[in-house]
C-alpha cells in the first residue's frame, strides 16, 4: 500500500473506549496513519497502562478518565477535547459501549438497568456528537462514526432486547444526521459488526 496516500497526518480524533476491544483497534488504526488520537474510558489504571503502551509505540495518544453514561463527564470530556486540539475535530467515533447488567432475558431488567444501558449507549453517542458539532463544523471535514451492531437490524433470541434497541437507535441517528449536517460538511456513518472476540462477547 502507498503509505503516504493514506496518510491521515495532522487530523484529529476523538474514540470513546479505547482502552480495549474494538475501540483500542481503532485508537491503533488511525494513530499509525497519523492522527493524533484523544481517548477515554471509566478504569484509569487500565487507560494509563495502554497511553505508556501507546507512548513506547511512537503513537501520539491522550486520554480522559470519562463515564461517558453521565451528562456532566461528557461535557468536560468535549472540553478537554475542545482545548487540546484548537477547537477543531475531524474524527469522533462513538465506540464506548456495553451489554449492560449481563444478557439476560427481556422480564429480568430491571429500570435502573434499561436507563443505564440507553445512556451509556444510545445518549452518550447522541450527547458527544452535538457537544462535537462545533468542532466538526470547524474542520470542515467533519466524520461522525457510530459503533453500531448486527444487533441493531436483527431480531434475537439471547436476552439482548435492550442492547438491540440502543443499536437500533444508533442507526437511525446515523441516517437522520447524516443528511441534517451534510450541509456542515459533516459526513456520518454507522458501522456494524458481527461478534467480534472481545471482553464483551466473552460470555458467548
Ligand atoms: N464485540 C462485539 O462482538 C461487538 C459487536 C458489535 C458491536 N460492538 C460494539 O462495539 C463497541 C465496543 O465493544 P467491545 O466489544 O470492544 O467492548 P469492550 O472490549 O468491553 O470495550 C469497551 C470499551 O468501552 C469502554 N466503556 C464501556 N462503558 C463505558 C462508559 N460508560 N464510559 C466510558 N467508556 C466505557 C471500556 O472501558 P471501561 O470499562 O474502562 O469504561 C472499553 O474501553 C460497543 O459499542 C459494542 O456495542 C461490539
Amino acid at each position: 500500500m502507498d503509505n503516504e496516500r493514506w496518510s491521515m497526518k495532522g487530523a484529529t480524533a476523538l474514540v470513546t473506549g479505547g482502552s480495549k476491544g474494538i475501540g483500542r483497534a481503532i485508537v491503533e488504526e488511525l494513530a499509525r496513519f497519523g492522527v493524533v488520537v484523544h481517548t477515554c474510558c471509566r478504569n484509569e489504571e487500565e487507560l494509563n497502562a495502554m497511553l505508556n503502551q501507546w507512548k513506547s509505540m511512537n503513537l501520539c495518544v491522550t486520554g480522559s478518565v470519562c463515564d461517558v453514561s453521565n451528562h456532566a463527564q461528557r461535557e468536560k470530556l468535549m472540553h478537554e477535547v475542545q482545548s487540546i486540539f484548537n477547537g477543531k475535530l475531524d474524527i469522533l467515533v462513538n465506540n464506548a459501549g456495553t451489554g449492560g447488567p449481563g444478557w439476560r432475558p427481556a422480564t429480568q431488567i430491571t429500570s435502573e438497568e434499561y436507563s443505564s444501558l440507553m445512556a451509556t449507549n444510545f445518549e452518550s453517542s447522541f450527547h458527544l456528537s452535538q457537544l462535537a458539532h462545533p468542532l466538526l463544523k470547524a474542520s470542515g471535514r467533519g466524520n461522525v462514526v457510530f459503533i453500531s451492531s448486527i444487533a441493531g437490524t436483527g431480531g434475537f433470541p439471547e436476552g439482548v432486547a435492550v442492547y438491540c434497541c440502543t443499536k437500533g437507535a444508533i442507526n437511525q441517528l446515523g441516517r437522520a444526521l447524516a443528511c441534517e449536517w451534510a450541509g456542515d460538511m459533516i459526513r456520518v456513518n454507522c458501522i456494524a459488526p458481527g461478534i467480534i472476540k472481545t471482553s464483551m462477547t466473552q460470555p458467548f
